[in-house]
């Protein structure tokens, strides 16, 4: 396994020990550090193996053997991680990605709605302080389906049967669904599954 991390300097490396640690622990893991920005006190080969942005070469020679790449970083991140892997011939579907993003912003001074679901006998008063659909359904006691909750996996997604939404993580055009993780009621609302 080839795990090749990426980050500024010594100083934005979480996970340092513990990764130091997986890697004497377990012998078919091959860690490999690259620093873009490393400052004075950052010592190579003790603290990362290389100065510079991640270098993709280290895959070449594991493609013969098809492997499976998982990214996790800033959507932009996996975004040109998976064009520059493709083309270094990787097929794109073996391409995982888990972006951070940041959580959406809920303006306060919206005004509390009601939310019915259909199929459950529960409705509940979502406020802004409650955050997004998907948060404020939960902390009614409603569990929602959901994956990333950062407005990617789409598995949060709703139909709206009635009501009106904005979409904080940007409007897709769809009028008649939403993803609970990404929108807020502006008027009572009806959802469904
Ligand atoms: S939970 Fe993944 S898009 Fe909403």
């Amino acid at each position: 396994m080839l795990l090749l991390y990426g980050c500024r300097n010594g100083g934005e490396h979480p996970f340092t020990r513990r990764l130091r640690e997986l890697a004497d622990l377990l012998p078919g893991l091959d860690l490999v550090t690259a620093f873009s920005a490393p400052r004075a006190q950052d010592r190579c080969p003790q603290d990362y193996d290389y100065a510079g942005r991640l270098d993709l070469s280290a895959i070449d020679p594991l493609l013969p053997q098809r492997p499976l790449v998982y990214l996790c970083g800033s959507p932009d991140f996996a975004t040109s991680m998976t064009a520059r892997l493709v083309e270094r011939g990787m097929p794109r579907f073996d391409v995982f990605a888990e972006a951070f993003a940041s959580p959406p912003i809920v303006p306060q001074t919206l005004k509390p709605q009601t939310v019915h679901v259909v199929g459950t006998d529960k409705s509940f008063i979502w406020s802004p302080e409650l955050g997004t659909l998907l948060d404020a359904a939960q902390a009614a006691g409603l569990s929602l389906p959901s994956g990333c909750r950062v407005g990617q996996c789409e598995s949060c997604a709703m139909r709206i049967v009635k009501g009106d939404v904005a979409q904080l993580g940007g409007d897709d055009g769809a009028t008649d669904q939403c993803l609970t993780c990404q929108t807020v009621p502006l008027s009572e609302l009806t959802l469904a599954l």
